[in-house]
Order: structure tokens, then sequence, then C-alpha cells
């Protein structure tokens, strides 16, 4: 019973270079996930936003109120980081260095996961299934109320029983989406006998080979 958990990491929650608080800006300030994480609706990958994102705001939101009129020392760590001097706005890019992000979530690289095929394709299931509000994104499923999160931490156990049960459970929404429409067609052709081939099974999509 012991070894039941070992390298299940629900709860993890690491010390993270710079206070940035999701809890603040997804929450409170209620800007989008898809604003700084757009690879999660178009690829395998979900990207964590570069620190030109951040200045979209902060080159101005300094939030000096706390601070005597000083500037954050938190959001200071974002101008040092670009090597960005706020009294003159200027760049020296010579003193870059890239925040170091301690990473959350990490399957094993032997398991296939990818963030599109679950926001965009299975999007509207997953929805139906965890009940969620229309005000709340797709991505709580699985890494829940982020927009309390002050600090993120890991919520789902990542395990593979946790992806199979979602399989098990979910109903599909199969009329009218195009992917399933080629599939029941190869159903028929299987049935009747006739010549078969992988492309009829999706054998020509880009992501069955590159991913
Ligand atoms: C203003 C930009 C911004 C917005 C908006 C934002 N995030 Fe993030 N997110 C980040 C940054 C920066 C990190 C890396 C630092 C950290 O882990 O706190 C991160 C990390 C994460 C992680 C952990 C990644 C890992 O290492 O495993 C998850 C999950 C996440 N965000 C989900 C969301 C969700 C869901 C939303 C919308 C409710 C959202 N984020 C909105 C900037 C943002
Ligand atoms: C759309 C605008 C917007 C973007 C983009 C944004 N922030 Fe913020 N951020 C804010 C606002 C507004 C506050 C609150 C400022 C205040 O309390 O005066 C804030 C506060 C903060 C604070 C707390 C400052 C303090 O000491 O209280 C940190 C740290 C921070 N942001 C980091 C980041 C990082 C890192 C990124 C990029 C990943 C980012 N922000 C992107 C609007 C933004
Ligand atoms: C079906 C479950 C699921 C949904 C829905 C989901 N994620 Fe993830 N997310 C994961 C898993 C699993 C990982 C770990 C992936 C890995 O290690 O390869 C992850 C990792 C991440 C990471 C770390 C970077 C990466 O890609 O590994 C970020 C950031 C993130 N997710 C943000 C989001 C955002 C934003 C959304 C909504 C737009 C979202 N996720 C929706 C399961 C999900
Ligand atoms: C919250 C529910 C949920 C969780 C958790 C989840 N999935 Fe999924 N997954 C889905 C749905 C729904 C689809 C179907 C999307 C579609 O094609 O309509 C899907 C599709 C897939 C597919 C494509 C299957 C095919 O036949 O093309 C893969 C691969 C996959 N998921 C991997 C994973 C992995 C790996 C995990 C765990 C790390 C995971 N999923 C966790 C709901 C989930
Ligand atoms: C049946 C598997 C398969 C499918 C489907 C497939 N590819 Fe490929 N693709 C390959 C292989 C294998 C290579 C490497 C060939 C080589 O090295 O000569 C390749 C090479 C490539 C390259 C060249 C990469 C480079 O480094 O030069 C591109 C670009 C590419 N594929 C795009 C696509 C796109 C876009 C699609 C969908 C329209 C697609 N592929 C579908 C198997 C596939």
């Amino acid at each position: 019973m012991g070894m039941w958990d070992t390298g299940v990491h629900t709860g993890y929650q690491p010390v993270q270079p710079i206070k940035f608080s999701h809890e603040l800006h997804a929450g409170t300030n209620q800007i989008d996930c898809q604003y700084c994480h757009a690879g999660a609706f178009k690829s395998k990958n979900s990207t964590i936003p570069s620190l030109n994102v951040c200045m979209n705001c902060h080159k101005s939101v300094q939030a000096t109120e706390k601070y005597d009129g000083e500037i954050s020392p938190e959001i200071q760590k974002i101008y040092t980081a670009l090597g960005y001097d706020p009294a003159t706005m200027t760049y020296d890019h010579s003193k870059e260095k890239p925040v170091e992000w301690v990473r959350v979530h990490n399957l094993p690289d032997f398991a296939y996961f990818n963030h599109s095929q679950h926001v965009v394709v299975g999007e509207e299931a997953i929805r139906k299934e965890k009940g969620l509000k229309p005000n709340e994104p797709v991505c709580f499923a699985c890494h829940g109320p982020v927009d309390t999160m002050e600090e993120i931490y890991q919520y789902s156990p990542l395990t593979m029983k946790w992806c199979v049960n979602c399989h098990k459970d979910t109903k599909l929404e199969v009329k009218g989406n195009a992917f399933y429409d080629k599939i029941i067609e190869a159903h028929e052709k299987i049935k009747k006998g006739e010549k078969i081939t992988p492309a009829a099974l999706g054998g020509l999509e880009c992501g069955k080979c590159h991913y």
C-alpha cells in the first residue's frame, strides 16, 4: 500500500521565481487563459507566456501604491530578466536572463497527451461530463479552480487510471462531426467486405505520425 502513491504528485506546489498569482490575474482581473496559454488550443503543449506578454501590462502596471511609490520588487524581477530600465524605458538585450519557472505538471515521456484534442475537440463532451459552468474554462476539468490559486499546484493525480476513467465515462457528441462521419463510413465498408485502407481510418492525418 505504501508504494501506491509512488510517482503521484497531486498537490505538488513548487515555489516559483516570481510571485505570479493566477488568482489575481485570471480571477480578479479576469484575463483569459488563452491570452497567456494560447498553445493549449492549437497544439500538444500549453505554452508558458514569454515576459513580453507580461510587459503588455507591466510596462505601466508597477503596483507602486503598495510599495511607497517604489516599483514592486516582484515586477522589478520581470524588468531585470529583460534588461529593461523603467527610468529610461529602454532595453539592454545583453542583460537578458530567462526566468526559470518550475514545471508543475509532467507526465512521463512515454505517455502522449495532447491539449488541443481535449481543449478544442473534446471541449463540449468534457464540459458536460464535469458539469462546468459556461464561464468556467474547460481547463478546470483537469487543473481545478485555477482562478482561485494564488500559487499554482497540481490538482489532478495525472495517473493512467485518471486518464482511462474519464475516457470510459465521457459521452461523445458524434453527430455533425466530420471525424466520426468518416469512421462510420469506414465501418460500413468493413461490414460490406469492401477494401479498407489505413487512410480511411485516419492514417493520413498529420498528427497521427507527427507530434
Ligand atoms: C497573465 C498570464 C497568465 C494567465 C492569464 C494564465 N496563466 Fe497560467 N501560467 C502563467 C505563468 C507565467 C505560469 C508559470 C508560472 C507558474 O507556474 O505560476 C503559468 C502556469 C500555469 C499552469 C502550470 C504549468 C506547469 O508548470 O505545469 C497551469 C495548469 C496554468 N497556468 C493554467 C492556467 C489556466 C487554466 C488559466 C485560466 C484560468 C491560466 N493559466 C491563466 C501565466 C498565465
Ligand atoms: C492584462 C494585464 C496583465 C498582464 C498581461 C500581466 N499582469 Fe501582472 N498584474 C496585473 C495587474 C492589474 C496587477 C495588480 C497590480 C496592483 O496590485 O497594483 C498585477 C500584479 C502582478 C504582480 C504582483 C505585484 C505586487 O507586488 O503586488 C506580479 C508579480 C505580476 N503581476 C506578474 C506578472 C507576470 C509575471 C506576468 C506575465 C506572465 C503578468 N503579471 C502579466 C496585470 C497584468
Ligand atoms: C483533459 C485534461 C486537461 C485539460 C482539459 C487541460 N489540461 Fe493542461 N495539462 C494536462 C496534463 C495531463 C498536463 C501534463 C502534460 C505533460 O506533462 O505532457 C498538462 C500540462 C499543462 C501545462 C504545462 C505545460 C504543458 O503543456 O505540459 C499548462 C500551462 C497547462 N496544462 C495549461 C492548460 C490550460 C490553459 C488549459 C485550458 C485551455 C488546459 N491546460 C487544459 C491536462 C489537461
Ligand atoms: C476530463 C476527461 C478526460 C481526461 C481526464 C483525459 N481525457 Fe483524453 N480524451 C477525452 C475526450 C472527451 C476525448 C475525445 C475527444 C474527441 O475526439 O472528441 C479524449 C481523447 C484522447 C485521445 C485521442 C483518442 C483517439 O482515438 O484519437 C488521447 C490520445 C487522449 N485523450 C489521451 C489522454 C491522456 C494521456 C490523458 C491523461 C494524461 C487523458 N487523455 C485524460 C477526455 C479526457
Ligand atoms: C503516415 C505517416 C505520415 C503522415 C500521415 C504525415 N507525415 Fe509528414 N512525414 C512523415 C515521415 C516519416 C517524414 C520524414 C521523412 C524523411 O525523413 O524523409 C515526414 C516528413 C514531413 C515534413 C518534413 C520535415 C522535415 O524535417 O523536413 C513535413 C513538413 C511534414 N512531414 C508535414 C506533414 C503534414 C503537414 C502532414 C499532414 C498533411 C503530414 N506530414 C502527414 C510521415 C507522415
